[in-house]
């Protein structure tokens, strides 16, 4: 069991952690583990339960820290090991859980095991990698094995020439695969696992995790990714997901590590269909508490998760309440599902769904939580997600300091010659940049209070007026928004365990969900837009009487707003939401 007693993962609401983007104290630049520590306050004054925290272990840093050199220390940028056992500990002294990051589908090529590794074919270490012979073109040239992308570019194969074979990394060339049919690696991960564990930390937030079985031939044959655009490199990320040795994995790791302590597992899921999330959360035969899926981040482009990121198609509101109450409904009572609009890949989501001007940024900040929350689930608040923050849009591919984005645009611009400026604006609605910008903590300080020294990513021009210190002196703030949104859902166990329903399903701007638990029947409506929205519910729910609990204008107060004086009944039969208003009504 925790050092903080047994728990229920569906009840908790858990914040996001970017250590580098997150608080520096020590003055480097780099956000750090005292920087943390520092600011716990603003985490227990939010109301969350758990922290996960992005990785901090020892790397080079070519992808942030998800290219791990040593799972076991913490990287000197970050701080000391004695400086994350004050971190955890103050943590926990609040009542705050902490997630580590595993990253273990890959290591870096600076981990030993690879430098051992890629010495020869018989070194102890080489099978913990995935390798291949070269094909042999027509013109009698080496080529890599197959024809597939990796995620950032460029082929998956990395010719080695000491073993004269290649190497498979689905992300950067120095974040090679481990081979997870090897029991030796699977065994030194779950050393690690209990490493951390036996720390005290309380769970783990896993990495790409199925793509750690390949779906690959029986014979270890490697097939070719469908072709479906012009040249040799083909969109490859299907090709390493979702094998048939998963669920076999999975289980094993519950059965040598998990089961022995009292965790709290989220696991990261790209491609992962409705069957793929209860085989893997089901309360009794799944491996994982729950799951990151993809499904509602591939709305807004065109080619979805494959290969299609960058080319931008605009939100319809039905296909996003539609791919959501799947989920809904394919794991209620059998799975669980994770909640989230945003996180340190994505964009802002006051950006990307809701309307970031000046009019509408505080209210559709509020409505994208009270929405999200609203669904059954354990939601996910990302650092500056409370302030509402938004994309930033930098000048040009200078300031961009992500891998994905700079080989995005190395390719794109320099080498397939598309035109810089819709590669940029590419760049503004979707680098991970977006949501890497230091958070600003106190306008009166240099750097909003991030760093004394030069931020490694800049500020966000909004800083002077989006910061925490003004979001919590300001009771009408997105951060207080969330922190009743937080409060409501601890006191009231409809709004995380409930059924879901959708009401209006066709409706383009509205959102109606109805939520059902132990004779609780509660109505969530928000209106996505900017226009003011009649509510065209249907009878059968507006005619018993309702109470408005949780709105995000200062005009409608509700009842868990500290400042609602009398009652807070609603007439749902003749209302109409403002623009971006979000209500959430307790009926009967
Ligand atoms: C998913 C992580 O969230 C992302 O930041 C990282 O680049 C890749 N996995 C590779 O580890």
């Amino acid at each position: 069991m925790s050092a903080l007693g047994s728990f229920d993962h569906r009840r908790a609401v858990v914040y996001q952690i970017y250590p580098r983007s997150f608080c520096d104290a020590n003055g480097d630049g780099v956000g750090d583990l005292r920087g943390i520590t520092s600011k716990l306050d603003h985490l227990q004054a939010l109301g969350v339960d758990v922290v996960w925290l992005s990785p901090v272990y020892a790397s080079p840093q070519d992808d942030n820290g998800y290219d791990i050199s040593d799972y076991r220390a913490i990287a000197p940028e970050f701080g000391t090991m004695a400086d994350f056992d004050e971190m955890l500990a103050q943590m926990h002294a609040r009542g705050i859980r902490l997630v580590m990051d595993l990253v273990v589908n890959h290591s870096s090529d600076e981990h030993r095991w690879f430098t051992e590794a890629r010495k020869s074919r018989d070194n102890p270490f080489h099978d913990y990698y995935l390798w291949r012979e070269p094909r042999i073109g027509d013109d009698g040239e080496r080529q890599p094995p197959t024809n597939w992308e990796a995620a950032f570019n460029g082929s998956v194969w990395e010719w080695n020439e000491a073993t004269g074979e290649y190497y498979l990394h689905m992300f950067s060339r120095k974040q090679p695969d481990l081979n997870w049919e090897n029991p030796r690696l699977r065994a030194e991960v779950y050393d690690v696992m209990r490493f951390w564990l036996d720390k005290g930390v309380d769970g783990f937030r896993m990495d790409v995790i199925n793509m750690i079985s390949k779906p690959w031939n029986p014979d270890g044959s490697l097939p070719d990714a469908p072709v479906v655009r012009d040249g040799f490199l083909q969109p490859g990320f299907a090709m390493s997901c979702n094998g048939p040795r998963l669920t076999e994995f999975l289980r094993e790791m519950r059965r040598e590590v998990l089961d022995h302590y009292d965790t709290i597992t989220v696991g990261e899921a790209p491609l992962a269909t409705v069957a793929e999330g209860v085989a893997l959360t089901h309360p009794d035969t799944g491996a994982l508490d729950m799951l990151f899926q993809f499904e509602h981040m591939d709305l807004d482009s065109i080619g979805g998760h494959v290969g299609g990121k960058w080319a931008l198609k605009p939100l319809d509101l039905r296909d996003l309440k539609r791919t959501m109450q799947r989920w809904q409904d394919a794991l209620d009572g059998r799975g669980w599902n994770s909640l989230y609009l945003s996180n340190h890949d994505q964009p802002r989501p006051v950006s990307r769904f809701g309307d970031d001007g000046p009019a509408h940024r505080v209210a559709s900040a509020k409505l994208l939580g009270t929405w999200l929350h609203s669904h059954q689930g354990t939601p996910y608040i990302y650092q500056g997600e409370e302030l509402g923050m938004r994309n930033v849009a930098f000048p040009s591919i200078d300031h961009y300091q992500d891998i994905e984005s700079r080989n995005h645009w190395r390719t794109a611009v320099q080498e397939r010659g598309e035109d810089p400026a819709t590669v940029l604006r590419s760049l503004h609605a979707k680098s991970r940049d977006n949501a890497r910008t230091p958070i600003p903590w106190d306008p009166a300080q240099p750097n909003a209070g991030f760093s004394t020294g030069t931020p490694w990513l800049a500020l966000h021009p909004d800083s002077p007026e989006v910061n925490a210190a003004r979001a919590v002196a300001d009771p009408d703030s997105v951060f207080h928004h969330y922190r009743r949104l937080i409060r409501l859902r601890r006191e009231h166990p409809v709004l995380a365990l409930g059924h879901s329903r959708q009401w209006l399903a066709e409706h383009p701007a509205l959102s109606a969900m109805e939520r059902v638990w132990e004779g609780e029947r509660w109505l969530v409506v928000c209106n996505f837009s900017g226009q003011a929205q009649p509510v065209p519910l249907p009878t059968a729910l507006t005619g018993a009487p309702a109470e408005l609990l949780l709105g995000n204008r200062p005009e409608r107060r509700g009842r868990v707003d500290e400042r609602q004086h009398g009652a807070a009944a609603i007439d749902l039969a003749t209302l109409v939401c403002a623009p971006w208003e979000a209500l959430i009504v307790r009926m009967g």
